[in-house]
């Protein structure tokens, strides 16, 4: 069945800009992002990245960007974090929430942060420990569990094991991505159903990336498996540096779109979600990727 209420968490300015080529988005523009993000209604951004400026340029400046940012009330600010080094900077930033990431593929993990699969567990532990006493929840992230770039078909037991592991050591919730956009709906059906057997559905997250275009389809198909938590990027910004060909994560717009059709009532300003959306793309020099977007037009 259908959930009958929605989270949504918003990923434009970090899976969104974490990829952009040429010039670095200035620190500022991303403040307004974020600020601009939460005054549409969104309450789940992830803002930052802490992770190595060698690896992804783009989010050198995590600890301006939470330092600059107007914190507005209800709206939770997350910053993904890989390491115990990237957990200290995001603490000191006053971040109050954070993500560790791994992968259901070998082959990725070790292209993305330079370790196996195993060993990235054992390097969340501690993550997960000082994050604990600080007070601090952690979401975990499994990527390539419908396909990698590098390894071509996941098994669902391997996510569900994955996934799993880092439940069992404390992430309050799963998110499970898409990362280069391969899924179909019945791939992400069969995905999800092998991982709830592991996982609480109720824990799970779908973070879907709409390469192939398939994005809403696969989601509106784990919709029906009860997943109730969706990742999405405004103007279908993003990508990830080290998984090739991939493309913007689904798009905020086209998502609230797709909810409130179903009846299902967020408190999401759509119009100012897209009028994000053009002014951030504005600034990249393109247009939104999101069809609802190009539909309405700015307001
Ligand atoms: P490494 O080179 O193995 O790390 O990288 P190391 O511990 O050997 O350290 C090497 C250098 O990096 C040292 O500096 C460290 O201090 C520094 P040096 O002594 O050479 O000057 N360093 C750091 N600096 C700042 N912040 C840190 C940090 N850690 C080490 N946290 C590491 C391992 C994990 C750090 C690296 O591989 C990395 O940063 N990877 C991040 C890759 C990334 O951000 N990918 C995109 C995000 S994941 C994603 O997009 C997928 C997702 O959206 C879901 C989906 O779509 O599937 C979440
Ligand atoms: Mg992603």
């Amino acid at each position: 069945a259908l959930p009958t209420s929605i989270k949504l968490f918003e990923m434009a300015p970090r899976d969104g800009l974490q990829n952009e080529p040429g010039t670095l988005v200035p620190t500022t523009t991303k403040i307004e992002l974020i600020e601009r993000l939460a005054k549409a209604g969104l309450t789940h951004i992830e803002a930052a990245s802490f992770v190595s400026p060698k690896w992804v340029p783009q989010m050198g400046d995590a600890t301006d960007v939470m330092n600059g940012i107007t914190r507005q009330p209800g709206v939770v600010y997350s910053a993904l974090t890989p390491n115990l080094k990237g957990l200290e900077g995001a603490l000191a930033a006053g971040v109050e929430e954070v993500a560790v990431f791994g992968a259901a593929s070998e082959a990725f993990s070790q292209k993305n942060i330079n370790c196996s699969i195993a060993e990235s567990l054992k390097r969340f532990e501690p993550v997960l420990e000082r994050a604990n006493e600080a007070g601090v929840r952690v979401r975990g992230y499994v990527s390539c569990v419908l396909g990698c770039p590098y390894e071509g078909d996941i098994s669902p037991a391997k996510v569900a094991e994955v996934a799993n592991a880092l439940f069992e050591m404390g992430c309050y919730e799963i998110s499970l991505g898409d990362t280069i956009g391969v899924g179909t709906p019945l791939a992400a059906k069969r995905m999800i159903e092998a991982t709830r057997q592991q996982v609480p559905i109720e824990y799970l997250a779908a973070h879907f990336h709409d390469t192939y275009g398939m994005a809403l389809a696969n989601l509106y198909a784990v919709l029906e498996e009860g997943v109730s938590v969706i990742d999405a990027a405004t103007a279908g910004l993003g990508g990830c540096p080290y998984a090739k060909g991939a493309s913007g994560n689904v798009a905020t717009e086209d998502v609230l779109y797709l909810i409130e059709g179903l009846g299902i009532h967020t408190g999401i300003d759509l119009q100012a979600v897209i009028d994000t959306g053009y002014w951030i793309t504005n600034k990249l020099g393109r247009r939104p990727s999101s069809k609802v977007a190009l539909a309405k037009g700015a307001g």
